[in-house]
């Protein structure tokens, strides 16, 4: 099959669908892949280094399209792209269209074959291809959270870990899904009291057995949201109810019994926030002060390290790129039920019933 890679042109998109050893696994499988110049730029591959695994760089981005059977990206076609697309080609990546009618229709227009990464779904209703972000998003939350507390960012200017003789930082985590559990590892990993909370008896489980009695695990609630957050240092958002908006669960008298130049940082802001006050921000002004607690609320939070975002998005997606292209779309999707359920859009027709409810669009099953 022959693959494209273009460019991403989302402003401040520095991530790439493939990266070398991507493009590598690909070409020893006998396929062809078309890589934009500098595609790789922004997550530190050069053209050079796809060149010696095998790609054919191509000067321009119509061009790569216009090759390719297969398109693979990391966020949903843009305007310019649109009219780059073929008829009957294969679109894989992020698409989010139950957010976007205009790019669902114009899909539907173009007549191409829609495979969204974020529905592609295992029997256990988990999210293979989601996973990976929540997972850089839960560890880079601490990361942000120590920023947030220096006090020339208007934080308490309190060191997480504390030092001989001082107490470490208290963390309170509410949501102990990916993101949750993967911020408590940073957070324990720096030496700070960490508690985390969660509705799920399991989840908090798991948490319990696998950091072995370091960390505090607390059923969730109002009565106990209240006490863990009023007192912590650093509060982590990471909730999840699929498919809706995250409960605000963080009120402002909440914040404003906190002690002032604590840090929130609200992970959950794609989904509209966990917390009555958290707005959201950018990469480039990602805090602000509200009830004197530093909000850190940046909606695309992996953008910040695109290079561990690739590596971490491409280990999860190759493997679904190679069946692709190895099978063709027909026998993958035959053989694989949860890629099946990545088929947004099919040569005109909307293929995935959430979409088509969230528009009140015709929906069709398609049968391979
Ligand atoms: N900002 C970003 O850049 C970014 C990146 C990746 C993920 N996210 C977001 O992070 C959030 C978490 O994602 P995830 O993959 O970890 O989800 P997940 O489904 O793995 O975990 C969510 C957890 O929230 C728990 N939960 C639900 N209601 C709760 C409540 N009332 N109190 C406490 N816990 C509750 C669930 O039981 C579950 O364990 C999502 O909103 C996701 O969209 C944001």
């Amino acid at each position: 099959m022959k693959i494209g890679v273009p460019k991403e042109i989302k402003i401040k998109e520095n991530r790439v669908a493939l990266t070398p050893s991507g493009v590598n696994a690909l070409v020893s499988h006998g396929h062809t892949v078309f890589v934009e110049t500098h595609a790789g730029e922004g997550s530190g591959f050069s053209d050079d280094e796809y060149t010696k695994a095998g790609a054919r760089i191509i000067k321009n981005a119509s061009d790569v399209w216009a090759e390719a059977d297969m398109i693979v990206k990391v966020k949903e076609p843009l305007g310019p792209e649109f009219e780059r697309m073929k008829e009957g080609q294969i679109i894989f990546t992020y698409l989010h269209l139950a957010a976007d009618e205009a790019l669902t229709r114009e899909l539907l227009n173009k007549k191409v074959i829609g495979v969204a990464y974020e529905t592609i779904q295992l029997d256990d209703g988990s999210l293979p291809l989601l996973a990976p972000m929540s997972e850089v998003a839960g560890r880079l939350s601490i990361q942000m959270g120590c920023m947030c507390l220096e006090a020339k960012n208007g934080g308490a200017g309190i060191l997480l870990s504390g030092v001989a003789g001082v107490p470490p930082a208290k963390v309170a985590i509410i949501g102990a899904g990916i993101a949750g559990t993967n911020a408590c590892h940073l957070a324990v990993g720096v030496g700070a009291e960490v508690a985390i909370l969660d509705i799920s008896a399991q989840r908090l489980r798991y948490i319990q057995d696998i950091f072995k009695g370091r960390v505090i695990t607390v059923m969730s609630n109002k009565a106990n949201i209240w006490d863990f957050v009023t007192k912590a240092d650093l509060v982590i958002g990471s909730v999840l109810i699929p498919g809706a908006k995250a409960p605000k669960l963080i009120t402002r008298d909440m914040l404003k019994a906190m002690r002032k130049g604590s840090a929130l940082v609200d992970i959950a802001i794609d989904q509209g926030g966990c917390a009555e006050t958290s707005r959201p921000t950018t990469h480039d002004d990602p805090i602000y002060i509200e009830e004197g607690i530093v909000h850190y609320c940046v909606a695309n939070m992996p953008g910040a390290v695109p290079r561990t975002s690739t590596y971490a998005l491409t280990n999860a997606t190759l493997s679904y790129v190679l069946e692709l292209a190895d099978k063709g779309l027909e026998k993958a999707m035959l053989d694989n039920k949860a890629l099946h359920k990545g088929l947004n859009v099919f040569k005109g027709k909307l293929t995935y019933d959430h979409v088509a409810e969230a528009f009140n669009m015709k929906y069709e099953k398609i049968e391979f």
